[in-house]
């Protein structure tokens, strides 16, 4: 058995620890390849290393384990879904489930949302013009994923509330972190079961009424012998669904960054078409949403100058592997016009990479230049705090001031 005590240790049991952790990271990265947290789990530090950890076959998915370790039991509505969800597959399933679904998420696909995306973006900050304010979450981050989801998904907005309406009460992703109170595990054992048995409704009714929508693209997928089945795709459409949520978290960091770099949302305002894609990737690098994955060694081996047996669980650390000197110059400076080729991990890489990366960053690219297009003078009306112990990088509010510009067609 390896000692890990000679590890640096990231005090992720601290809650001043959330509202700035890249000093910290900075410094275990500097020290050794691998930190370990508060709970002793293994956290992969450096950019080379998290990529071949999610890459490479030395390391595979996390199962149903996480769940297991976080006191998620077998018959629990939550243990059942993610059982059978696409991040918990492997090898033959999940190559299959991924090229049924990611036809129907292609970036073509994606791209041809662009003008419903920015028509939903303009309709929120019209709202909101004539009083220069507005709280970023709730007025603009949030409905916006939400509304371009809804209108993909072509299917109506009361279906859509039943179905996932319980769901925006926790963050699923939560329940993979540091801390999964029994208040937590109530509350996403409840909301699961209440949209997993709406979802299995909705695909009934399309099996009997075909429509021209996600569901029915899921259910006619594939030749007859590889079709998804009942148990996939129930967890598969409340995936894609759910998945929004990490889309509102970006898109509001990146109303933030905006705040405190004005001259950055100038030069996104100066040339919006040209310059939408990098903003995006830079505040997906810099704040990334979702800040660790989850991996477990697929058998003993040597790993970071350690000996892992099988089955030995880490996380590859994205908050540190985004901000890691050795991929990216200055990385601690919040700066559009990198390169936007050399994206970060904030989607992830390798199998399991995020399968709706073209909708999520055709949703964030679109809303950072329409914010800005139509926004000057952006100021932060509070000093907004981070979440702290949660999987998700999330703002516990954010106001935003500003003068309403002139909009051009
Ligand atoms: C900015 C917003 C988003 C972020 C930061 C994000 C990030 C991620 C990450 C880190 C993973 C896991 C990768 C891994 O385990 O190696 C993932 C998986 C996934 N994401 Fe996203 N995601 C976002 C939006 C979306 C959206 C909008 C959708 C659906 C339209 C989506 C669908 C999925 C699916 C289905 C998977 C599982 C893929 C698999 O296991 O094969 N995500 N995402």
């Amino acid at each position: 058995m390896n000692d890990f005590s000679a590890l640096p240790v990231l005090p992720t049991d601290d809650a001043g620890y959330w509202q700035d952790p890249y000093p910290h990271l900075a410094e275990a990265r500097e020290q050794s390849r691998v930190a370990v947290n508060a709970d002793g789990l293994l956290q992969v530090l450096r950019w080379d290393d998290a990529v071949e950890t999610m890459k490479g076959t030395r390391f595979i998915a996390e199962g149903i384990e996480v769940l297991e370790r976080k006191g998620f039991n077998p018959g629990d509505p939550l243990h059942t879904w993610r059982k059978n969800a696409i991040g918990t597959m492997e090898g033959d399933q999940h190559r299959r489930v991924r090229g049924l679904a990611g036809a129907a998420l292609s970036k073509r696909k994606m791209d041809g949302l662009r003008p419903m995306i920015r028509r939903h973006a303009h309709a929120l900050l019209d709202e909101k013009m004539e009083e220069g304010a507005l709280e970023a979450r709730h007025d603009y981050a949030g409905p916006l994923p939400r509304r371009v989801m809804m209108e993909f998904l072509g299917i109506a907005p009361d279906e859509m509330m039943a179905a996932m309406g319980p769901m925006s009460r926790v963050n699923i992703v939560d329940c993979f972190g540091p801390n999964v109170t029994p208040q937590l595990r109530r509350d996403a054992n409840e909301s699961i079961q209440v949209s997993m048995d709406h979802t299995a409704m909705l695909f009934e009714k399309r099996r009997a009424e075909p429509k021209d929508d996600l569901l029915t693209a899921l259910l006619e997928a594939g030749a007859q012998n590889e079709k998804l089945e009942e148990g996939e795709l129930v967890p598969l459409f409340s995936t894609i669904f759910g998945s929004g949520a990490s889309t509102t978290s970006i898109i509001a960091s990146g109303l933030m960054e905006f705040a405190r770099h004005p001259d950055q949302a100038a030069i996104l305002r100066a040339d919006p078409q040209n310059r939408m894609n990098g903003a995006s990737e830079e505040v997906l690098r810099y704040r990334p949403g979702i800040t660790g994955v989850g991996q477990k060694a697929s058998t003993d081996l040597e790993a970071f100058g350690l000996e892992l047996e099988s089955g030995t669980p880490l996380m590859v650390s994205i908050g540190s592997a985004n901000r890691d000197p050795r991929n990216f110059e200055n990385p601690e400076t919040f700066d559009i016009t990198r390169d936007p080729k050399n994206t970060s991990l904030s989607f992830g890489i390798g199998a399991h990479v995020c399968l709706g990366h073209a909708m999520a960053r055709a949703t964030v690219e679109e809303a950072l230049a329409v914010f800005v297009e139509r926004c000057g003078e952006i100021e932060l009306a509070n000093e907004p705090s981070w979440i702290p112990f949660v999987m998700e990088n999330k703002l516990d509010g954010l106001s935003l001031r500003f003068r309403g510009l002139e909009r051009t067609p």
